[in-house]
């Protein structure tokens, strides 16, 4: 049996379903499927046909989906087919992969602490777009990538975890977003993984961490619970 078959065998063993959704190059779909252990990735679902992200996942044999804007009356019958089709799957975890819609907060209600988010940027600092452009102008010393579940607002979820990066005298955006794109593809696995096998956990706002794997965190230098995000509420500490 080759890589391929001894994947699929695998991926049906294990009992975590995840969708991906995305719009664009999927790099981070990219490092969930090479990465991520203790789930499987059963589709992907996209608003745009022509992200990159789609054909690498038809290349690697996983169903996609996508639902174009043009091919519906309004924009929310085309969020209402993707809602639908991520429904369809049943899978326990929703993860968003640099899909960039707003998610309606009616499906968000009803998948709470069901769908996951990776953001550019030390959360809260720097919600929505051009992140990185935003962290050089305010003259951060610092910058990175949160992973945190989603709720109704812009990024405003219950923040998983964070890699950091200081950021370096006279860098460029474009340097800067390339070295947090490589800590995305670190951090976006290992979170999955972990929600995979019941070690980060939430409950309300609270995201609770197995001491196995806050350990871990501390050895990836990621930030968990308190250390990450201490303004959020309800995050327990690490
Ligand atoms: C990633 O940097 C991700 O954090 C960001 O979009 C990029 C997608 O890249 N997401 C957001 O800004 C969501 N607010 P990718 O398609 O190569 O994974």
């Amino acid at each position: 049996m080759g890589y391929r078959g001894l994947g699929l065998l695998y991926s049906m063993q294990n009992n975590f379903p995840i969708v991906v959704l995305l719009s664009g190059r999927g790099s981070n779909f990219r490092a969930l499927t090479q990465r991520l252990s203790d789930a499987h990735i059963c589709a992907v679902i996209s608003d745009r046909t022509e992200a990159p992200g789609l054909e690498f996942a038809r290349e690697q044999g996983i169903k996609t989906f996508a639902f174009a804007r043009q091919d519906f009356p309004t924009k929310i019958a085309q969020k209402e087919a993707i809602y639908s089709a991520v429904d369809s799957f049943k899978s326990k975890l929703i993860v968003l992969a640099g899909f960039m819609q707003i998610i309606e907060a009616p499906f968000v209600e009803r998948n709470l602490g069901r769908i996951l988010n990776i953001h550019p940027s030390l959360l809260p600092r720097h919600p929505g777009l051009h992140t990185h452009e935003r962290a050089l102008e305010a003259k951060d010393e610092e910058h990175g990538c949160t992973v945190h579940f989603v709720d109704a607002g812009v990024d405003t979820g219950p923040v998983v975890a964070q890699a950091a990066t200081k950021i370096a005298p006279g860098e460029s955006a474009e340097a800067l977003a390339g070295r947090v794109l490589a800590l995305e593809h670190d951090i976006y696995p290992w979170a999955v993984s972990h929600i995979a096998r019941g070690e980060i956990s939430i409950s309300g706002r609270e995201v609770s961490y197995s001491v196995r794997c806050r350990a871990e965190a501390d050895g990836h230098g990621f930030r968990i619970g308190r250390e990450a995000c201490p303004q959020a509420a309800g995050s327990n500490g690490a």
